[in-house]
């Protein structure tokens, strides 16, 4: 606003600028498509969401002086319930040609008028360090959200790696716009106000049960857009890597109703490729490897096109640490879900190919095994789709030498449950109960060391070529538990 001369001491408002469109989410950045890391081709992607159209542009480069013009596409999709919704626009821009550990500045405009100005730095090269740190089953942007965002970003990560229900209650966009964006792309830093984290740094997810929320006449997990006409936000606010597999177990949709199959189309044009190249992903930072997967109980992972795909992934890759990460967890010992064991047909191939660590949510608490192999005795629950009783009995070799101080080397694979990104927690009795922490359906085994369930808390990972540190930090910023692993050189 600018004030105009009237002669004799009056001005008069003028309004030269547009008013600029309303944002149901600022500027942040997501990793887009890219898997491998290839020097010289390296991408990030600039999103945002707006309740109306407005003339965007976005300029990129290595320094403020920006340098290069980014192409900004837009899709229209629908947000909110069917009678109190409207059409929301989606865009996106590519930054392209990036260099590999490279500080890219960008600047979102509209109108001329500048809306955000940030920087990130595009993934590590081979042999470089790389800080991230993982947390999952955020809330409805309660206060603990708030903290772990704010605690995430005070450890100033590279990027995130969620562990999946990352917007509750149904994976709606709306939630999206109400729960997640003003949490995790926060314009003050604080316990109380969370941290601009998604306009800096990439960040990953995987999805699980609350994306797909609904139940079909089977009670299978579904996305109704009959009910919920803005079902999987995951598919449309996130741009992650594509070069999953054409799963045999896809996100199931339904839409009955005229304008269910309406907004189920504008959520297809909206999401194209990315529904559901996203349920199953990979991509590299640093010396690190992470293949994402889809473990909803829709998924069968005994199923041999996901076996294949899984190990194909796992061979193929030169990277010395190898992380799994999907959301129902295979070896946990809290009450809500320990029946859901399905993942454990992968096992094997995990321990194959050398996974040095398995992260996971679902369970609203902190757990660590220690490392351990298992040889599965039966398929029989990996293949019981739709159903919470998958239990997969097998026989275990644990791992009791490895302390993660002294004795560093790990034999097996370690799984980590890092579910207290926010929701309220599982077991809180079970915390430093350590007989409540086996099963006898696992013949009592005493595969975790730690549980903490009175807190909530995140996972910090430093990833170097031969050693990784890895430590949970409580809402408070207290570390509650730390390890060492070190590999010698190959
Ligand atoms: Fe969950």
């Amino acid at each position: 606003m600018a004030l105009s001369p009237l002669g004799s001491g009056l001005f008069a408002a003028t309004n030269a600028r547009k008013r600029l469109p309303i944002f149901s989410a600022l500027p942040y950045l997501q990793p887009g498509a890219n898997s491998k890391l290839q020097a010289g081709q390296e991408s990030l992607v600039v999103a945002w969401q707006t309740l109306d159209g407005g003339d965007f542009s976005v300029s990129y480069g290595p320094s403020k002086a920006m340098g290069k013009a980014a192409n900004v596409r837009v899709v229209r999709r629908w947000s909110g319930s069917m009678e109190d919704g409207e059409l929301r626009w989606n865009y996106v821009a590519n930054l392209e040609g990036l260099s590999l550990g490279a500080k890219v500045f960008y600047r979102v405009s509209c109108d001329g008028q500048t809306v955000l100005e940030g920087y990130g730095t595009t993934r590590q090269p081979r042999g470089e360090k790389v800080r991230f740190v993982s947390f999952g089953d955020n809330s409805f942007g309660d206060l603990s959200d708030h903290q772990i965002a704010y605690q995430a970003y005070m450890q100033n990560p590279d990027f995130v790696m969620n562990t999946g229900d990352n917007v509750y209650d149904g994976g709606l966009d709306d939630e999206y716009a109400r729960f997640f964006f003003p949490v995790y792309n926060s314009d003050v830093v604080g316990p109380h106000t969370g941290a601009p984290l998604l306009r800096s740094v990439p960040f990953y997810s995987v999805i699980a049960n609350h994306d797909v929320h609904d139940k079909d006449a089977q009670k299978r997990p579904v996305a109704d857009f009959d009910i919920n006409p803005d079902s999987l936000g995951y598919y449309t606010a996130l741009h992650l890597p594509l070069n999953g597999l054409d799963s045999p177990f896809p996100t199931l949709v339904k839409a009955e109703t005229d304008e269910g199959k309406q907004k189920l189309a504008q959520f297809q044009a909206a999401a194209g490729a990315r529904m559901n190249r996203m349920a199953n992903y990979s991509f590299d930072a640093g010396d690190a490897h992470f293949t994402c997967l889809d473990s909803n109980i829709y998924v069968d992972p005994s199923d041999q096109t996901i076996q294949n795909w899984v190990e194909n992934d796992l061979v193929v890759t030169d990277a010395r640490w190898k992380f799994v990460v999907y959301h129902h967890p295979a070896f946990n010992v809290g009450a809500e879900h320990y029946t859901e064991q399905h993942m454990r047909a992968l096992h094997p191939i995990f321990e194959r190919h050398g996974v040095d660590f398995v992260l996971n949510g679902h369970e609203h608490s902190y757990q660590r095994a220690r490392p351990l192999r298992f040889a599965p005795q039966n398929m029989d629950g990996a293949k019981n789709l739709n159903s919470k009783k998958r239990l997969v009995p097998g026989a275990f070799s644990v791992d009791r030498h490895f302390d993660g101080r002294k004795n560093t080397r790990s034999e097996g694979v370690i799984h980590i449950v890092t579910g207290a990104g926010g929701k309220h927690l599982y077991d809180p009795e079970w915390n430093g109960n350590p007989e409540h922490w086996k099963w006898p359906a696992d013949g009592n085994i005493e595969y975790v060391e730690q549980f903490r369930s009175d807190v909530h808390s995140l996972t910090v990972f430093d990833v170097d070529t031969h050693r990784l540190a890895m430590r949970q930090i409580d809402q408070w910023g207290d570390e509650i538990d730390s390890i060492v692993v070190e590999k010698a050189a190959k």
